[in-house]
């Protein structure tokens, strides 16, 4: 029995007291008995998963993911060295999808708020590559500090300071700091083996020549915006769709969308990150590709029925 954990809660003395004018000598000793077990700390419940094509082929519990040890380097997220308890991401890859091939192969990383990034496999395998379990740069709270095992505790990522558990993928490497080519999930949950093609089916604009600018504004798409904006509901859920139900370019004059995807902060306190290396010639071909999916649409979430007009 800690006594000092009994003395620091005014909860527990209340319910003392209480029981004290009521029920009498047994009830305190029980009352004191429950409320006076030493802290035990939960078991560690995290999971990551690993897909193919939409089936489950693996679920690893943290325990199981490997020795975490200590991976110091300097993160854009934060602006500056963090240290973390990680573990390397090529092997935990080769564990999590033994028995199948990982040549030539594309992954999509996955996390819980519906931010889904599509990376080639290859890139992944790279050195410098770890997921991270624990934040090893935050102090252990004083409501953690008593058990000795602080719980780890993370400090907030991102614009909308998240947290990043249940696990953050980042990259230590000199050259591996543009979140463009090496994209750093945050509350990371799966990852799954797929193409781009069989996972989005929908995202293409079929029927135009190869020439077409709408191609390349598809290859820009997909390189940057699709981990956040769906085409045809196909994509990630952190943005709004940006085909249906209506395109971006029936309700939005190009030069503002223009605007908005180099400067998003100049329109809104939002949480899309701004894209100053897009070129005039980027822009054009991006705005090619909204156009010609405009005439393409794919909606398995249109409602039959309209929807209802807020009530005052
Ligand atoms: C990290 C996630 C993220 C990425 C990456 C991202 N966006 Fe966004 N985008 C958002 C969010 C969230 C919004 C909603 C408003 C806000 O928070 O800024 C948004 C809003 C928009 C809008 C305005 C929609 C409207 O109806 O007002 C456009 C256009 C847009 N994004 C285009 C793009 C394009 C093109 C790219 C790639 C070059 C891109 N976004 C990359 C998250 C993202």
């Amino acid at each position: 029995m800690n006594p000092r954990e009994c003395e620091s809660s005014p909860l527990q003395t209340r319910r003392v007291q209480r029981s004290r004018q009521g029920i009498g000598g047994l009830a305190l000793g029980l009352i004191l008995l429950v409320a006076c077990r030493p802290r035990t700390t939960p078991p560690d419940e995290r999971q990551l998963e690993f897909l193919r094509d939409g089936q489950l082929v693996r679920r690893l519990r943290v325990q199981e993911l490997g020795t975490p040890q200590p991976v110091t380097a300097w993160d854009p997220y934060y602006q500056r060295e963090k240290t973390f308890l990680a573990v390397p991401l090529a092997p935990l890859l080769r564990q999590g999808f033994s028995g199948l091939s990982l040549d030539g192969e594309e992954a999509f990383l996955r996390a819980q708020d519906g931010y889904t990034v599509p990376i080639a496999v290859e890139r992944l395998l790279e050195p410098g590559g770890f997921v991270a379990l624990s934040d090893r740069s935050v102090p252990p709270t004083p409501a953690t500090a008593p058990s000795g095992k602080a719980e780890a505790t993370w400090e907030p990522i991102g614009p909308q300071r998240a947290d990043p558990r249940p696990f953050y993928l980042f990259w230590s490497g000199r050259d591996q700091g543009r979140l463009e080519t090496h994209p750093r999930p945050w509350q990371l949950v799966a990852i799954e083996l797929s193409r781009t093609e069989r996972r989005y089916p929908h995202i293409q604009p079929r029927g135009l020549p190869g020439s077409d600018p709408a191609w390349r504004g598809l290859r820009l798409f997909t390189g940057e915006c699709i981990r956040c904006h769906a085409i045809n509901r196909e994509g990630g859920r952190v943005g709004p769709d940006l085909n249906v139900p209506q395109s971006i370019v029936e309700y939005r004059p190009p030069e503002q969308i223009r605007a908005y995807i180099v400067d998003p902060g100049r329109f809104r306190y939002g949480s899309m990150p701004a894209h100053p290396h897009l070129d005039a010639a980027d822009l054009d071909a991006l705005l090619a590709y909204f156009a010609a999916m405009k005439s393409r649409k794919f909606d398995p979430d249109a409602r039959a029925t309209p929807r209802p007009a807020a009530t005052p």
